[in-house]
């Protein structure tokens, strides 16, 4: 039987992720051990895993490298890549925004914007493009973007927002929702069609999951097995 690969995003999705797999009943502990190695293994259930950075996920994805990815609504949107999207998987939720001064709060309609700023180009491309028709220019930014309306480098950003916590505390508001985000499952067109009943039960044992355990609560699984790490690191962690 071959090996079912599933790529995971790096970063803030890997714990929950890692959660659910293991609820799903896939076993992650050598995904847990801290080690250089890059591909992973659950023999019994004769999955692979590997973490890459998030924007790498749909494209190992699209091309067959990985069956299976787990990664964010965003960077979906971003990459634009040809693939399934089986499921919200419902964390890591937070909104896809143009935001600015308050000074232009209700203003959107009336004044012309020229520059946006963003870790976002293609999603603030798409949306000033077809929903507002308006031509402006698009700047990319690593991180950091709330910082642009303040220094003027732009009128208005694109960027996630999840407490709203950076924006309050820059002067800055939400002027627009250009989108909900989450997790999401992706799926390989091919793969789908190969290996179908294997993927169906994954995501079947994946969707129980989340009505058993909404991902939050996840989160406590996860502290506790930190601590566990923490007591009795792995041999490679000495
Ligand atoms: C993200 C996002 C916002 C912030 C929103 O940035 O780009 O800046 O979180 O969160 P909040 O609404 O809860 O304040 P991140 O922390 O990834 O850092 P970055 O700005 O360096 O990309």
């Amino acid at each position: 039987m071959r090996y079912i690969t599933i790529a995971l995003s790096k970063g803030r999705l890997t714990e929950l992720s890692i959660s659910l797999l293991e609820g799903a009943g896939i076993d992650c502990s050598e995904l847990k051990e801290s080690s250089r190695k890059l591909i992973l293994t659950d023999e019994k259930n004769r999955i692979r895993f590997f973490l890459a950075k998030p924007a790498d996920v749909p494209v190992y994805v699209e091309y067959g490298a990985a069956d299976i990815g787990i990664v964010g609504k965003d960077t979906l949107l971003e990459e634009g890549r040809d693939l399934y999207e089986v499921l919200n998987l419902g964390f890591a939720k937070c909104r896809m925004c143009v935001a600015g001064p308050k000074e232009l709060e209700g203003k959107m309609d009336s004044i012309a914007i020229t520059r946006v700023a963003t870790k976002y180009p293609e999603i603030a491309r798409t949306y000033f493009r077809h929903k507002r028709r308006e031509s402006v220019e698009i700047i990319k930014l690593s991180g950091s973007v709330e910082l642009a309306p303040l220094v003027g480098l732009s009128e208005v950003i694109v960027d996630l927002v999840e407490t709203g916590r950076t924006l309050k505390e820059n002067g800055l508001v939400v002027l627009d929702t250009i989108a909900d985000i989450s997790a999401r499952m992706v799926v390989n067109r091919v793969s789908m069609k190969m290996e179908n009943q294997r993927i169906r039960k994954l995501i079947d044992a994946i969707r129980g999951q989340l009505e058993r355990a909404p991902p939050l609560s996840l989160r406590g699984k996860w502290q506790s097995m930190r601590l566990f790490r923490w007591l009795c690191p792995p041999r490679n962690d000495i």
